[in-house]
C-alpha cells in the first residue's frame, strides 16, 4: 500500500496535527478560541442562501452541469460583468472565465495540466499551499523563492539563477498575501508581467482576497497590467469575499489558452458546479454588495482590537492593509521553539490556536498567522490568556 513518490513528497499536514492538539485540550475541558484556519465565520448573505433554496427545489437543476448549459453561461457573464465593474478588466465570457470548484481545485490542477517532470514551477515561500502541493503533485520541480519582511514579502526575480529559469514553465503570485497579508503595487506587477513575458513563463495569479482591504487599500488585477493577458491567469474566490467557503465556488479567468489546458485537465477530472450553487454565485456577483462592505468593516474592527490589545501585552504585530490575518514574529523569549512548538504550548496553556508559519513553508519558521474568525469579545479574550502565559513564563 505504498503512496507515490509525489505524494509521499507532500510536506506533513500541520493542520491534523493541530486537531488532534485541539481534541486533547477539548478532552481536558480547555475553551478552545480557534484562530487557525482562514474559515470566514460569518454567515452567506440571505439573499444568496434563498436564491440557493430556490432553486435547489427546481429538479431540472439537479442533474450534472455542462459548459453549454445556460446557467454556466449566465455565471461566466457574471463573473466577466463583476471583473469589469471592480477592475476595469475586459473578458471574453466563453473563453477568458471557468468556474471552479472552489479556486484551490483550479489552482492544483493548473500544474497538473501543464508541468511535465522536468518542469520548473517558481513559488514565493511561505505561501498558501496549494501554490506549491500543486507543483508536487503534478510531478514538476517546486523552485521556493524565499520572501521576508524587509523586502515586503516581494519575491526578487532577479536573484532567480539562469538555469532555473531556463526550465521554468509557471510563477504563482498571490497578493494580497496569506498568510504574511503583503499586498503589492502596481509597479511590482509589471515587473511580474515583464518577468514572465520575458522568460516566456505561465504567471498564475491567486486573488482569493481582493475584496478584504482596509484603509483605503484597493487591491488590483494583474489583467490591469497591459499584455498581461498574453501570459497570465488570475484565480478568484467566493469564499471570503462572500463567506461561501463551504459551498465550493471560485473561478478562473485571463489568457484563453492557458484556461483551455485548465478546463480539458478538469473534463476528465470533475463534472462542474451543483447549479444551484451556481445560480446563487450569479446573485452574490450581481446583486446588492453592501453584505461585503459590512464584512470588511467587521474584519476591520477586528484587526483594530486584536493589533491595539496584542501590542498592549508587548507583541508589536505589524497591521495588515488586506486580508483577514495577523502575521506575527514569535516573541523573542520563545524563539528557541519551532513554530509549531510554540502553537502546540499555546493550545495546550490557553486553548488559543493559531497556525504556524511552517505550515506555509519552511520560510514561514519563526512566525504565527491569526485568522480574525472569532468575534471580538472573543479575540480580547485570547489575548488575556496569552498574556497570562507570557507573564507565567517570563
Ligand atoms: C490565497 C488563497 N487562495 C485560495 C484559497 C482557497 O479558496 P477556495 O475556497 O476558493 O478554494 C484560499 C483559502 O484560504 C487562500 O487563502
Amino acid at each position: 500500500m505504498n503512496e507515490s513518490n509525489r505524494i509521499k513528497k507532500l510536506p506533513k499536514y500541520l493542520f491534523t496535527m493541530i486537531d488532534d492538539l485541539k481534541r486533547e485540550a477539548i478532552a481536558k475541558g480547555i475553551d478552545i478560541i480557534d484562530l487557525g484556519m482562514g474559515n470566514p465565520d460569518s454567515p452567506t448573505a440571505e439573499h444568496i442562501v434563498d436564491e440557493l433554496c430556490r432553486s435547489a427545489k427546481n429538479p431540472k437543476n439537479h442533474g450534472y452541469s455542462r459548459s453549454i448549459d445556460n446557467v454556466e453561461v449566465a455565471l461566466r457573464e457574471a463573473i466577466a460583468g463583476w471583473y469589469h465593474t471592480r477592475f476595469g478588466v475586459e473578458l471574453i465570457p466563453g473563453s477568458e472565465v471557468v468556474p471552479l470548484i472552489g479556486s484551490k481545485e483550479g489552482i492544483a490542477h493548473i500544474s497538473l495540466a501543464f508541468l511535465n517532470n522536468d518542469d520548473v514551477a517558481l513559488v514565493p515561500n511561505p505561501t498558501y499551499p496549494v501554490h506549491f502541493n500543486g507543483v508536487l503533485i503534478a510531478g514538476g520541480v517546486l523552485h521556493s523563492i524565499p520572501i521576508r519582511a524587509e523586502d515586503g514579502y516581494l519575491p526578487d526575480f532577479d536573484a532567480i539563477p539562469k538555469d532555473i529559469l531556463k526550465k521554468t514553465k509557471m510563477i504563482f503570485l498571490s497578493y494580497p498575501h496569506n498568510p504574511t497579508t503583503a499586498v503589492a503595487s502596481k509597479a511590482f506587477f509589471e515587473k511580474a508581467v515583464d518577468f514572465a513575458k520575458e522568460n516566456e513563463i505561465i504567471l498564475v495569479h491567486d486573488l482569493a482576497y481582493s475584496e478584504i482591504a482596509f484603509d483605503e487599500y484597493k487591491a488590483i488585477s494583474i489583467l490591469e497590467i497591459p499584455g498581461a493577458k498574453e501570459i497570465a491567469v488570475e484565480f478568484h474566490s467566493l469564499s471570503k469575499t462572500y463567506n461561501m467557503a463551504g459551498w465550493r465556488i471560485g473561478f478562473a479567468v485571463g489568457n484563453s489558452k492557458i484556461l483551455a489546458a485548465l478546463v480539458k485537465t478538469k473534463g476528465y477530472i470533475d463534472f462542474g458546479l451543483f447549479k444551484p450553487i451556481q445560480y446563487a454565485a450569479i446573485k452574490a456577483l450581481t446583486g446588492p454588495q453592501d453584505c461585503v462592505s459590512k464584512q470588511v468593516a467587521l474584519y476591520e474592527r477586528r484587526r483594530d482590537v486584536m493589533v491595539d490589545a496584542l501590542h498592549k501585552i508587548g507583541w508589536k504585530v505589524p497591521k495588515p492593509k488586506a486580508t483577514f490575518y495577523l502575521w506575527a514574529r514569535i516573541p523573542d523569549r520563545y524563539s528557541g521553539l519551532t513554530s509549531m512548538e510554540f502553537v502546540s504550548l499555546l493550545i495546550r496553556e490557553t486553548g488559543v490556536v493559531l497556525s504556524p508559519g511552517t505550515g506555509f513553508g519552511e520560510y514561514g519558521e519563526g512566525f504565527v498567522r491569526f485568522a480574525l474568525v472569532e468575534d471580538e469579545d472573543r479575540l480580547i479574550e485570547a489575548v488575556g490568556r496569552i498574556k497570562k502565559i507570557f507573564e507565567t513564563e517570563a
